[in-house]
């Protein structure tokens, strides 16, 4: 069955409020597009989160360029609205919603979402505004396409704590669930992005999910000394990426940065530039970390 694309705010409101209307849940991924196996995963969760053989599932497709900054990679995303729905259309979508920016920022739009605390440091760091965008984007989406659940992959880490914040600040009546990263059969992290490297920095790339692995593999084995769990994350990296941002060792739940290894779920994030292209991933340390993902 081939989904509407509906690239109206219109006719994607209306759309929703019939579904509704019927009594019928909304379950809503959203995405850049250049879609790869870790959106389809997040389109069947979007499926699994709905009652069996109702409700509706919609995917949008929105490079958002607010959330780029001056010399990120916003003219040379990839876009391929065609190319995203021969991806997406097995998983089973309802509705693609596919703006154009115009139709998301019209002139005078000024308002915006900042959730100020947790978009300090690690992506915010060096990214200024960037969750200033993500936020007031996925707010926008929320409102136009109003799902009952919205789907988010575990790779954007911060980006998940900052719009599970939104929602309970702004009391959304949106469910936010996160999944986890889908890797490659050699532990890449899936990503857009990923397509941008070539052979070689495909290689060097992986060093960013084997320093995470092999520092987690230290974290179960007992050691707790946070100081020395990084020095070994980054001689992994050292010399490997063109350049670290960051690796930082937080707490799951608040991202308050972590100086001893405790009870709580910490997780381990790292941004590295490989040649122009730059790369995240994290994992998920401590309790509730036993099982590999
Ligand atoms: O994760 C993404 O692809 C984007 O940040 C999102 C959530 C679609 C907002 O533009």
């Amino acid at each position: 069955v081939t989904p509407s694309v509906v690239s109206t705010v219109a006719e994607m409101s209306a759309w929703s409020e019939e579904v509704r209307a019927r009594g019928e849940r909304i379950a809503f991924v959203p995405t850049m597009g250049a879609l790869h196996a870790g959106h389809v995963a997040l389109l069947h969760a979007a499926r699994e989160h709905l009652p069996r053989d109702t409700g509706r599932v919609v995917l949008s497709v929105f490079v958002n360029p607010t959330q780029f900054g001056p010399a990120e990679d916003l003219a040379r995303y990839p876009r391929d609205l065609q190319g995203d729905l021969a991806i997406a259309a097995p998983a089973g979508i309802d509705a693609v919603f596919a703006p154009t920016p115009v139709e998301m920022y019209p002139p005078h739009h000024q308002t915006t979402v900042r959730v100020a605390e947790l978009e300090q440091g690690m992506c915010g760091a060096t990214r200024p505004g960037h969750f200033v965008g993500v936020a007031t984007v996925v707010c926008k989406l929320f409102n136009i396409i109003r799902p009952h659940v919205a789907i988010f992959g575990e790779k954007d880490f911060q980006q998940l704590a900052v719009i599970r914040r939104m929602v309970v600040d702004l009391n959304m009546p949106v469910q936010v669930v996160g999944m986890p990263t889908v890797r490659e059969p050699d532990g890449l992290a899936m990503s857009s992005r990923n397509r941008y490297l070539d052979p070689d920095q495909r290689e060097r790339a992986l060093s960013l999910s084997r320093a995470l692995f092999a520092t987690r593999a230290r974290s179960a084995a007992g050691e707790r000394d946070v100081a020395s769990l990084l020095a070994g994350a980054q001689a992994l990296l050292a010399g490997v990426v063109d350049r670290l941002e960051y690796l930082e060792l937080r707490d799951a739940e608040t991202l308050a940065p972590l100086t001893s290894m405790g009870e709580r779920p910490a997780v381990l994030a790292v941004a590295a530039f490989i040649g122009k292209t730059r790369l995240i991933d994290n994992v998920r340390l401590g309790p509730a970390a036993a099982e590999p993902r």
